[in-house]
């Protein structure tokens, strides 16, 4: 008997169908069978952050998830956000403030401000410092990200008053 199990789920807007095996994690199905590859894999104890992505507007570690588990849900990956050749305010603010070295949690960092700007488009540094707690980065120091969430919800909300 195969266990293998029929899932859709919207991705990045567009509709998409196919199958897992029961226990495969959603960050695998994500990287390997639908082939987005930007979202990171990098550890198992779900404690990196690297493989964070957008499910029905929240944060989610998809290493956290059974593939199964996001039938029927919205997802959006880091491949979601930019339009064509043009990136999204957030991915341009990291650039801009110097917010990643490797670059391996950026894409799990980019995705988590995400969330957070979409439920408080003025954080403080302390609520994106909570927004971003479930997200490890070992070159930055997080100050820089910190600058890029702000940078990047002052062009989002002109008028949001974040100085
Ligand atoms: S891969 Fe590290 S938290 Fe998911
Ligand atoms: S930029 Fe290297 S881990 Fe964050």
């Amino acid at each position: 008997m195969s266990d293998r199990v029929k899932i859709g789920i919207t991705i990045n807007g567009a509709p998409h169908e196919g199958e897992a095996p029961a226990r495969m994690l959603l960050v695998d199905y994500i990287r390997d069978v639908v082939g987005l590859k930007g979202t990171r894999y990098g550890c198992d104890t779900s404690n990196c952050g690297s493989c964070t992505i957008v499910m029905d507007g929240k944060s989610a570690k998809s290493c956290t998830f059974l593939a199964v588990q996001a039938h029927g849900r919205e997802l959006t990956t880091i491949e979601g956000l930019a339009e064509g050749s043009e990136l999204h305010p957030l991915q341009a603010a990291f650039q801009e403030a110097h917010a990643l070295q490797c670059g391996f949690c950026t894409s799990g960092m980019v995705m988590s401000a995400h969330a957070l700007l979409s439920q408080n488009s003025d954080p403080s540094p302390d609520e994106i410092r909570e927004g971003i707690i479930g997200n490890l980065c070992r070159c930055t120091g997080y100050v820089p990200v910190i600058e890029a969430v702000q940078l990047a919800a002052r062009r989002l909300d002109p008028k949001g008053g974040n100085p």
